[in-house]
C-alpha cells in the first residue's frame, strides 16, 4: 500500500478547527514574521547572523556553510567550546546565582544547581576524566539515570573535547555493549542504580555484564544514587565521589573546531544494527539554541520543563544544550509520571511554577486515560506554552492538553524532528502561527521541507507522500559513525540527492504539514524508534524460535505497540509460559522498551514467491482490518490460518 492510501491519513485529516495565537502572547513573542522573510531571502545569512549573536566564538568562523552533498560543514573556521557557552559565559555575565536546574528525585529528594554550581561540578568531572587519561577525541559512554550527574558528565566531556555517547538507562546490557563497542569508548560512566516506579533499575549490574564484552573500556566511574551494594572491580571501577569530588573546581575549556564531534547517539534504522548518529559542535549549538529561543519563546524568568529522558535526542538538545546555552532555568525529574500518583507532574508544575512544558503525545494520552481530575487538583496557572514531540499527536490528545493542562490560554507547539536532525525542523512559532490540532504546521525559518510522491515529484496542496528535507541546516547529522556509505544509502538514495526522513506526510490545502508516521520498517513505540528487524533478531536469538516477523499495531496510548509473529522450531510447542519467556528475552537483548505487547505463535508467515515476508499483510492482520492485495502471495492459505489464530488470541 502506498503512503498516499494509508488509512491514518483520513483520521488525522479530520480537522478540529484552528487556533490563533493569543493576542497577549503575540505582543511579547520572541519570533516575529520578519524571521521568515529574513530566512527566505538568504537562509545562510540568517543562520550566520544568529550564530554570531547567540554563540561566543573563541575564533570567529569565516565560512557559514560548506555543502558537498550529502556532507555539510557549518561555521567553518570557527572555534568554540559548548560547555563554555552553556556555563562560563553566563557566570561571567552575572548569572552565576541563577538556577540552571531544579532536580527532583523520584523518592522526593531534590537538588538545585545554579549556573555557578554546575560549572564547578562540570570542571571537577572534566578534571577526573583527564586524570583517567581521556583526551580530546576520545569517546566516553554514559549510562545513567535522570540525575544531575548525567548533564554534568555530558558537559564535562564537551569541556575537554571528548565526544560522549549516552545510552538510555532502559537499554539492556547487550544494547549497551553494542553501542560502547561501535563507539570504542574508553571510559563508561554509570550509577549503582536509578529509581523507576519505586523500583531500582540495576544499571551497574547491566554495565558489568556489558563490560565483559567491551575491550576498549579502561575505567568505569560509578555514581552512588541508590546506595545499594554493587560489586566494584578493582583497577577498573571508581566511585564518582572518590574520583570527581576531590578534583580542582576549575578546568579550562578546550577550544575545538566548529566541526569537532560533540556526540554520538545511536538510533534504530531498518537493520538490526543501530546507527551512530554524529553531531558536531558549532552547528548543533546554533541550531538547538535558536530553535529553543523562538519556538519556546524563552524569556529570562521562564521555568522550562522538557519531560523527556536525556538518553534520547530530545533530552540532549532541549534539556541540556539549548536551555543551558540560553541561560534558562530547567526542571529535571528522575522518575515515572504515576509515582506516587498520576498527579506527580502537576505537583511539580505547581511547586516550581513551570512556565513551559514539552512532552510526548504518548504521555499526554496516558494522562488523558487517567482523567482530568488529576491535573484539576493543581494550580497550573504558571504555564504559558506547551509543546509536543516524538510522534504524530491525534487531535483529541492535542485538544485535551490544550484544555486541561494549558487552560485554553497556552499555545501548543507540535514539533517535528529526529535524532538525525538534532533540532526541531517543522513547528509552529507561538505568537505567529495559527495552529491546527494534529499538524506540526510549517518548516522553521531557513528550513526546507517538501512532500514528494513516489516518483520524486512534489505533491501539491492536498497531496500525500514522503517527507524530505531540501536544504542543509546547522544541527543536521554529519553522518553515521565510521560508515559514510550507510549514511548515503540510508538517507540520500530513495530520492537522489535529497534527504529522506523515513516519514510519510501530507500537505493540506493551506500548505500545513501533517506527519503520518514512518513508512519504513521502523516502529514508533511511545515516541521511541525501534526497528522491526531489531526485535525479530532478538526473537530469533532464542533457541526455540525459527523465524519471526514484527509489525507495529495501532495502540491508543503508546501510538504503536509491538506485535510479534513467532514460528517455533520443530518439536517446540507454543505455550503461555514460552510467550512470557520470549517477551523477557527481547527485554534482555534490547531493553524493556522493546518487549512485544502482542506475541502470536504462527504456523508460517505470508511470503512472496521470492521469499520476502509480506509485512503489510501482517499489519492488516494485527490491525484486524481487511487484507490488501494478496495476489503476490506464494501460499494464500497461510494468511487465512494466521488470521484465524489471531482472532483466537485477541478474544
Ligand atoms: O516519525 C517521526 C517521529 O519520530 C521520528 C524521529 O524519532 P527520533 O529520532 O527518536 O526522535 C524523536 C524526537 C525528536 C520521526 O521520524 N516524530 C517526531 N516528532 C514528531 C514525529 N511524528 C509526528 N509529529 C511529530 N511532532
Amino acid at each position: 500500500m502506498s503512503v498516499e492510501q494509508r488509512p491514518e491519513i483520513v483520521t488525522l485529516m479530520a480537522e478540529r478547527g484552528s487556533f490563533d495565537p493569543p493576542a497577549a502572547f503575540a505582543a511579547r513573542a520572541n519570533a516575529t514574521p520578519a524571521l521568515y522573510d529574513e530566512a527566505n531571502a538568504d537562509f545562510e545569512a540568517f543562520w550566520a547572523r544568529e550564530a554570531r549573536e547567540r554563540v561566543d566564538w573563541e575564533t570567529p568562523f569565516h565560512t557559514t556553510l560548506k555543502w558537498e552533498l550529502p556532507f555539510a560543514e557549518w561555521f567553518v573556521g570557527g572555534r568554540l567550546n559548548i560547555s563554555y557557552n552553556c556555563l562560563d559565559r553566563h557566570v561571567e555575565r552575572g548569572l552565576g546565582d541563577k538556577v540552571a536546574y531544579h532536580w527532583i528525585g523520584e523518592p522526593g529528594d531534590t537538588r538545585t544547581f545554579t549556573f555557578r554550581d554546575l560549572l564547578v561540578e562540570v570542571a571537577r568531572c572534566a578534571n577526573a576524566l583527564k586524570e583517567l587519561g581521556v583526551g580530546q577525541g576520545d569517546r566516553v559512554a554514559i549510562y545513567l539515570p535522570m540525575i544531575p550527574e548525567l548533564p554534568i558528565a555530558m558537559l564535562a566531556c564537551a569541556r575537554i573535547g571528548a565526544p560522549h555517547t549516552v545510552v538510555f538507562g532502559g537499554f539492556s546490557a547487550e544494547a549497551l555493549a553494542g553501542r560502547i563497542n561501535d563507539a570504542e569508548a574508553k571510559v563508561l560512566i554509570t550509577a549503582d542504580g536509578g529509581y523507576r516506579r519505586g523500583n531500582i533499575v540495576p544499571l551497574k549490574q547491566s554495565a558489568d555484564q556489558a563490560m565483559q564484552e567491551t575491550p576498549t573500556v579502561e575505567r568505569c566511574i560509578v555514581v552512588r544514587r541508590t546506595g545499594h551494594e554493587v560489586p566494584m572491580t578493582a583497577g577498573r571501577d571508581l566511585w564518582w565521589d572518590d574520583v570527581v569530588e576531590r578534583q580542582a573546581a576549575e578546568c579550562p575549556p578546550v577550544w575545538v573546531d566548529s566541526e569537532h564531534m560533540l556526540y554520538l547517539l545511536y538510533t534504530s534504522g531498518t537493520t538490526a544494527r543501530p546507527k551512530g548518529i554524529v553531531h558536531t559542535t558549532g552547528g548543533y549549538l546554533v541550531g538547538t539554541s535558536v530553535t529553543h529561543h523562538y519556538i519556546f519563546d524563552i524569556k529570562p524568568d521562564d521555568v522550562f520543563w522538557c519531560a523527556a529522558d536525556i538518553g534520547w535526542v530530545t533530552g540532549h538538545s532541549y534539556i541540556v544544550y539549548a536551555p543551558l546555552a540560553n541561560a534558562t532555568t530547567g526542571i529535571i525529574y528522575e522518575g515515572a509520571p504515576d509515582t506516587p500518583a498520576w498527579d506527580r507532574w502537576w505537583q511539580i508544575v505547581e511547586d516550581y511554577k513551570v512556565t513551559i512544558l514539552y512532552t510526548a503525545p504518548t504521555a499526554i494520552r496516558a494522562f488523558m486515560k487517567q482523567g482530568e481530575a488529576w491535573p484539576a487538583k493543581h494550580d497550573l496557572g504558571s504555564l504559558r506554552l506547551l509543546g509536543t514531540v516524538g510522534e504524530p499527536i491525534n487531535p483529541e490528545a492535542w485538544l485535551w492538553y490544550h484544555l486541561n493542562i494549558g487552560g485554553e490560554r497556552c499555545p501548543v507547539v507540535d514539533t517535528w524532528w529526529q535524532t538525525e536532525t538534532g533540532m526541531i525542523l517543522i513547528t509552529p512559532l507561538p505568537g505567529i502561527t495559527r495552529t491546527k490540532p494534529g499538524s506540526a504546521t510549517f518548516p522553521f525559518p531557513g528550513v526546507g521541507a517538501a512532500v514528494l510522491d513516489s516518483t520524486g515529484q512534489p505533491v501539491g496542496p492536498g497531496g500525500g507522500g514522503y517527507l524530505v528535507l531540501t536544504r542543509p541546516y546547522p544541527a543536521m547529522l554529519r553522518g553515521i559513525y565510521k560508515d559514510p556509505e550507510r549514511y548515503r544509502q540510508t538517507y540520500w538514495t530513495r530520492f537522489d540527492g535529497t534527504y529522506f526522513t523515513g516519514d510519510g506526510a501530507r500537505l493540506d490545502t493551506d500548505g500545513y504539514f501533517w506527519l503520518l508516521g514512518r513508512v519504513d520498517d521502523v516502529m514508533n513505540v511511545a515516541g521511541h524508534r525501534i526497528s522491526t528487524i531489531e526485535v525479530e533478531s532478538a526473537l530469533v536469538d532464542h533457541p526455540a524460535v525459527a523465524e519471526s516477523a514484527v509489525v507495529g499495531k495501532t495502540d491508543p496510548v503508546v501510538g504503536q505497540a509491538i506485535f510479534a509473529y513467532v514460528i517455533l522450531k520443530a518439536g517446540r510447542q507454543p505455550s503461555d509460559e514460552l510467550a512470557v519467556e520470549l517477551r523477557e528475552h527481547v527485554a534482555k537483548v534490547i531493553g524493556p522498551i522493546a518487549k512485544p505487547k502482542h506475541l502470536m505463535f504462527a504456523p508460517d508467515l505470508p511470503k512472496t514467491r521470492s521469499g520476502k515476508i509480506m509485512r503489510r499483510l501482517l499489519r492488516d492482520i494485527a490491525e484486524g482490518r481487511a487484507l490488501g492485495d494478496t495476489t503476490t502471495l506464494a501460499d494464500a492459505g497461510v494468511v487465512e490460518t494466521i488470521r484465524t489464530e489471531s482472532g483466537r488470541e485477541e478474544d
